[in-house]
Formats: C-alpha cells, structure tokens, sequence
C-alpha cells in the first residue's frame, strides 16, 4: 500500500513494485484526484483517503491488510510550507503518527513492514556532506515537520517493535516531477522556449547547491529498506552536488545553447552566447523566507548495508528530463517536427 500514490514516487514506485509482482493498492486524496492520470496504464487500486483521518485509515488497512505500507503522502513543496506552516504539521507530522497509530490499532504490528519518507530537507543549515549521525538543523515548517514524523517512526519503533524504515532522500527526480520544482520549471522552461512558446526563465536563488538523483533509482532503495532483516534509518544520495545553475546550465546545453552569465544578485541574468537574448533572469518572488544553501548526502551506509547505489547521473537525469518536455511540446504542436541538436 502506498499512501500518495499520485505524486511522482508513488508513480513509480507503484509501476516498480508492479514488475515484482506485488497487489498495489494506493492511498489518493480526494484533491490529488486530477494528478492520477499518471497511474491510469497501472493495474493498481486506488483508495481515497486521508492521512488526516485516522478512521479512514483503520478501515483501509483492515480491509487491504498491507505487508508493506509506503508512507509517501506529504505537502512535499518548502516555499508553500513557509504559507502552510500548520497544515504542512497536521499533514506531515501528524498524518504520519496516524499512519503508526492505524497499524498498532489494527494489531498489524508484526505483519506489516512501513517505509517512512524522510527528506533531507531536515538536515536544513547543518554542515555538508551530510549522513544518518549528522546533527539536523531544518530550515522551513517543511523540514521540521519531516523531522518530527522520523521521530515518531524511531519511537514507535524502539517502543513497539514495529518495523518503520526512514529513508533520509536527497532530492529525486524524473519527468514526472511537479511543476513547482525546480528541475521541472526549468525542463519545461527550456523545452517551451526551444519551441518558441516562452520568452525567458525566472528563478529565485541560484547559488543553492542540492544533490539530484534520479526517482527510479530512489524507489529502489525504498524497496530494498522494507527487505531488510532489520527496521533502520538510510540516506540515499548521489554524493553530487549541483547549483541551480548548473542545472541551468546543462538543461539548455540539451538544446545546444550556451549561457553566458552576466551582473550578479537580483541583476544577474543568462544570456545566449551566440544570439544575446536574455533567457534567464532571477525574480524576488522565487526566494524562501530562509534557505537551504547546501545539500550533499554521504550514503556509504546504504550502499554497503543494503548494496544500493544510484545509476543515473546528473548529465543523463537533465537531459531526460528537457527531452520529455520537448516531446510534450511535439505532441500539442504536431506540426512542429522537434529540433535535433548535434
Ligand atoms: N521551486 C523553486 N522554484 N525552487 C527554486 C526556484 C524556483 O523558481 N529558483 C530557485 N530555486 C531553488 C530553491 O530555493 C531551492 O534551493 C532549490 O531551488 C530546490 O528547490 P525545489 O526544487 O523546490 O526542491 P527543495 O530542495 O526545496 O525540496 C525538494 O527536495 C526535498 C529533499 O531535500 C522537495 O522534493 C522536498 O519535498 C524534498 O523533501
């Protein structure tokens, strides 16, 4: 059972889980409804519910009666946090301790296996590379909410025995990210204007450094927690970091354009080397109250416990992300044969 089956993990981990042969069963909130297109080639069953509703949940489980439950449901964007900082709690924090509750008052304790989605977003201003000893310092209502909920996991499993996995993620994406990431506005920012469709890209803070791996390799690693003899805490990461910039940089090489940057702060823009064209520029609105500067995990524990390592590089996750968007653009332009680029 997966709970946020509609967002990009629960997507795919739905399809990963699928090809092994598991009866997927996911949790989907009333207004995520529009989002569940993205499962509707996957043999899955798709319950509304609530990590809100502790009743909900009880009935669920009891009739699903889970192995493994996948606690994937989040108000997962930092900015809106900052906006929504008690319902980014009442979601995050407190849906999670709904979710142990659910399992304990079904008395599903010892047959079901929950993987708790913690985020390094918790890690916040502490000191990079970060792993499982370092001391967490959040930055936004999101990371403090994360934090509380992989709390509650290692209480209730040091008090109940039950098997809650917390795998610590550094940032993960796919073309099935969010618009409101990123990766994903800058992919389809560069695929729209490749296409003629938009002017120039605005972005917040640009020197913020994250550590982007793939999704299809982090639902993996989700997996491989709930197989493991023991219930323990991971960080799975690529030990890469990147600035916005960079990603920048690399999502526009896929369309054969070079940036060149010029000012600097709010002044700063990209501009395209050959023609002069101004295609980035940076707009107060995209900066946070307070910000994560630095994101590097160090997941030596996860690749010698569990044998985990990511596949995808930096380069192959940029460029397939730009090229689906492209591919997005030739379908609601047909007309329009796409580019190819040498
Ligand atoms: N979203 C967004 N939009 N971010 C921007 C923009 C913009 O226009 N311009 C610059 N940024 C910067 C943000 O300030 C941040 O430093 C960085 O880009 C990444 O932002 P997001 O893609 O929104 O991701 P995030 O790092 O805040 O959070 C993601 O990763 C966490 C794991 O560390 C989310 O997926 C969280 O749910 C996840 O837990």
């Amino acid at each position: 059972m997966i709970t946020g089956m509609a967002g990009q993990d629960g997507a795919i981990l739905a399809q990963y889980l699928l090809e092994r042969g598991y009866d997927v069963h996911g949790l989907v909130r009333w207004d995520s409804m529009e989002t569940t297109q993205r499962l509707d080639d996957l043999d899955v069953t798709i319950h509304h519910g609530d990590l809100q509703d502790l009743s909900n949940l009880c009935h669920l489980i009891n009739s699903v009666q889970p192995d493994e439950i996948y606690n994937l449901a989040a108000m997962s964007h930092v900015a809106v946090s900052f906006d929504t900082p008690l319902t980014t709690l009442d979601i995050n924090a407190a849906g999670s301790i709904n979710l142990f509750e659910a399992v304990r008052i079904t008395n599903r304790i010892d047959c079901t296996r929950i993987y708790q989605a913690s985020s390094s977003e918790m890690f916040g201003s502490a000191p990079a590379p970060q792993n499982e000893d370092t001391p967490m310092h959040p930055c936004s209502p999101y990371g403090v909410s994360k934090l509380a909920a992989y709390h509650m996991a290692r209480i209730y499993r040091e008090s109940y025995g039950m098997f809650i996995a917390n795998g610590i993620l550094f940032n993960h994406e796919s073309p099935l990210r969010g618009e409101d990431f990123v990766t994903q506005k800058i992919a389809k920012a560069v695929a729209r204007i490749d296409a003629g469709e938009q002017k120039d890209l605005a972005l917040g803070n640009l020197d913020s450094l994250r550590d982007w791996g793939h999704a299809r390799d982090y639902v993996a690693g989700m997996h491989t927690m709930l197989q493991h003899h023991e219930a323990d805490d991971f960080v799975l990461a690529t030990g890469e970091a990147h600035s916005v910039r960079d990603f920048v940089n690399a999502a526009f090489g896929v369309i054969g354009v070079k940036l060149q940057w010029r000012g600097s702060g709010l002044d700063e823009i990209g501009v395209d080397w050959k023609t002069g064209q101004t295609l980035v520029r940076v707009d107060p609105q995209f900066f946070r109250p307070k910000e994560v500067d630095y994101l590097l995990g160090e997941s030596s524990k996860a690749r010698f416990v569990l044998d985990w390592a990511p596949k995808t590089h930096f380069s192959e996750l940029v460029t397939e992300m730009v090229q689906a968007e492209r591919e997005k653009q030739c379908h609601s332009n047909p007309g329009v044969p796409m580019k190819m680029v040498s």
